[in-house]
């Protein structure tokens, strides 16, 4: 029956048609898709934090109430996810323990400080518009419940890029000062956006398998190559520059060249030295720590009215 089975998955992935939770998959696809999905909730939730430390320092009641549906959002996406890894057999409990123990991963990005009201707006630009160039081809992941969980994250990022792009442009805008800000945090962040794509493909291990399984349907270079192409016009409206000397436009390629990131600066931020990553994971298990007695209570309220408790 076991060729059988394999021989559909491979043809459903093989007409780019989704495979279901019910449905036979490789034990490897189903771990390189807990592995992704999960460390993609984790991302959602560990960026609440950066932004979520600024909603009590906005400057004006919008901005605000703008921010605060914004971080929500994120909450939401980090919980959409988790249960999108359920799906496959791995409970939220589970997986936010292996985060906190650092047995998972989570998006670099986060492991930047926020240190200026303008890294609001930054944020909003460019991390939230490389997610989205990051989250749009998921949209069409084989794996189902991500696929479909992407089309709905994917409206809301959007909404999260144009209010952080409007922000900056209201400050460009303003004075010389705010201006002076917006260029800074733009430096401090640009390199760090650029890696949120992760390493070049032939430093990739999981590219490979993944574009074969239908998991990605673009490799990391050619995800980080549509973000630059998208992000300079975008840069010049604002008047700002983007750091980077090498950066320039190649008519043959039809294409911005562009210089490489610090890839030894990234794999220490992903091994666990950047500036934050001590601090966010403190901050996540003090909040996880400091939540039990309502999840505790939670199960104890089902409990009491035989209701089915997830483990
Ligand atoms: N930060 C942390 N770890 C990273 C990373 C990054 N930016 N880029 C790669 N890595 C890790 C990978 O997880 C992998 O480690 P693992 O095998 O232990 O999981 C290793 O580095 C090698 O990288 P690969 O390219 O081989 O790994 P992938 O094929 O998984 O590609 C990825 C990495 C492009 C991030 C892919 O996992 C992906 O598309 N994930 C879903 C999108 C996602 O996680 N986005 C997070 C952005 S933040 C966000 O969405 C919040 C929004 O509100 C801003």
């Amino acid at each position: 029956a076991e060729p059988e089975l394999a021989a559909q998955f491979e043809a459903t992935v093989r007409r780019k048609d989704r495979i279901e939770p019910r449905d036979w998959m490789p034990d490897a696809y189903r771990k390189t898709v807990v592995r992704q999905v999960a460390q993609h909730a984790h991302s959602e939730i560990i960026g609440m934090q950066p932004e979520g430390a600024w909603i009590g320092r906005a400057p004006s009641l919008r901005r605000k109430a703008t921010l605060l549906a914004k971080v929500q959002d994120e909450a939401g996406h980090g919980l959409y996810l988790y249960s999108a890894t359920e799906t496959l057999g791995v409970s939220r409990q589970h997986l936010t323990e292996m985060l906190i123990a650092g047995k998972q991963k989570y998006s670099s990005i986060f492991n930047y400080p926020a240190l200026s009201y303008a890294d609001v707006g930054t944020i909003g630009w460019l991390v939230d518009g490389a997610a989205i160039c990051n989250q749009v081809p998921l949209c069409r992941t084989s794996y189902g419940p991500y696929g479909r969980a992407m089309i709905r994250i994917c409206k809301e990022e959007s909404f999260h890029q144009r209010q952080g792009y409007e922000l900056l442009m209201t400050m460009m805008r303003g004075t010389d000062e705010q201006r002076a800000m917006v260029q800074e945090s733009v430096d401090r962040f640009w390199w760090p956006a650029l890696m949120m794509f992760g390493p070049p493909d032939d430093a990739s291990p999981n590219t490979e398998q993944s574009m074969a399984w239908g998991i990605k349907t673009h490799t990391n270079d050619e995800l980080r190559q549509r973000f630059v192409d998208m992000t300079v016009p975008q840069a010049e409206a604002l008047g700002v520059t983007l750091p980077d000397p090498d950066l320039v436009w190649n008519e043959e390629r039809g294409a911005h060249d562009f210089g490489q990131p610090d890839w030894d600066e990234f794999w220490d931020v992903v091994k666990g030295s950047g500036p934050c990553n001590a601090q966010r994971i403190a901050h996540r298990k003090r909040a996880w720590d400091e939540g039990a007695w309502v999840r505790e209570a939670a199960v104890a309220f089902a409990n009491a009215n035989d209701e089915e408790v997830p483990a």
